[in-house]
């Protein structure tokens, strides 16, 4: 294929006006891992016994793996398949994110970990089997050429809405018991983000749903509720592998069930599972809920960040280094 011509994005003229509401929404709450000073948790980190500290820990290194697949491949797969100049350029804001939110797990390390640990906690994510095999499952719909754009986007949500939870679950319990809040600051940042990238290719999937003859749009529902089953079946057993030590698994699961219904509902699908928001432990419904907590005066940080207040420029705006007109400068609010 060679050019003939290339179109240049007209922000002014926005045919999805999702495209448009979603990039607001995603740059007003970026982010960065650096401003969250995660070393005061160090006090409550060190409290945690061995097997506690070793969920945190592979949790984490969990997460990585499934943000680096995202940040790699996950968007890249969906950028293939646009309707809109506008979704590539949020598509690329989402990709962006997922190298901070993929990058944000070994900040967490570098303050609570040894180098010795650290080493073990990528060996064991790059080996594990069950979650080696949610990566793989997710990645090779995300690589494979043939597959049809909207299974990527179904992928896409399983792993956002669905498969992080397994590993949300132990900071937002943390933070129901007010402890490790800085790291659980930066998991919330990174929740708030995934819930938009939900919607927002939830939304994709549901607009290319109603181009499908009624055929073709049951084929879809069986397959991605086949490949929930799929997933939820090898999800199972990560949480098994992961929470029996300390007791959490039947919460965690609840929890995950819940979220699987969550990805249904993006998708425009029935719900799966009975469980509902009420089954899921109230600690940690209560650390996904609790509100704005900036952490200093100064980064104003938090998951109640803002930027600062913009107005619309005007003619005095460019008064100001005027030499010798001291009083545009002084006359300003
Ligand atoms: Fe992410
Ligand atoms: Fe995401």
């Amino acid at each position: 294929m060679s050019l003939t011509h290339y179109d240049a994005i007209n922000w002014n003229q926005v045919s999805d006006m999702i495209d448009k509401a979603t990039w607001e929404k995603l740059t007003e709450q970026f982010w960065l891992d650096t401003r969250i000073p995660v070393s005061n948790d160090l006090d409550d980190w060190r409290q945690l016994d061995d097997d506690h500290k070793w969920v945190v820990g592979h949790v984490f290194g969990g997460l990585t793996l499934l943000d680096t697949l995202q940040s790699e491949e996950g968007l890249k797969a969906l950028k293939e398949n646009v309707q809109t100049q506008h979704e590539t350029a949020v598509l690329n804001n989402i990709q962006f994110m997922e190298s901070v939110h993929a990058k944000s797990y070994s900040t967490i390390f570098s303050t609570l970990n040894t180098p010795d640990e650290i080493d073990e906690i990528f060996e064991w994510s790059d080996s594990q089997e069950f979650l080696q095999n949610k990566a793989i499952k997710i990645g090779n719909l995300y690589l494979d050429a043939n597959t049809d754009p909207l299974k990527k986007k179904v992928a896409n949500v399983f792993l956002e809405t669905f498969l992080f939870y397994s590993g949300f679950y132990t900071p937002l319990y943390y933070l129901g018991h007010n402890q490790l809040n800085n790291v659980a600051e930066i998991i919330k940042l990174i929740l708030r983000d995934e819930s938009v990238h939900g919607t927002y290719i939830g939304y994709k999937f549901q607009v290319g749903m109603r181009q499908l003859s009624e055929k073709q749009q049951q084929d879809m529902k069986d397959w991605l509720y086949n490949f929930l089953y799929d997933l939820y079946d090898n999800e199972e057993k990560y949480t098994h592998m992961l929470y029996d030590q300390v007791g959490w698994t039947e919460e965690v699961l609840t929890f995950i069930r819940y979220n699987a219904n969550k990805a249904l509902m993006n998708l425009g699908q029935d719900p799966l599972f009975p469980d509902t928001s009420s089954d899921v432990n109230p600690i940690v419904m209560n650390g996904i809920s609790t509100t704005t907590s900036n952490h200093d005066f100064f980064s104003q940080v938090g998951n109640g960040y803002r930027l600062g207040e913009v107005e619309a420029m005007n003619d005095d705006d460019y008064h100001v280094a005027r030499p010798n007109s001291d009083k545009d400068l002084n006359d300003k609010e």
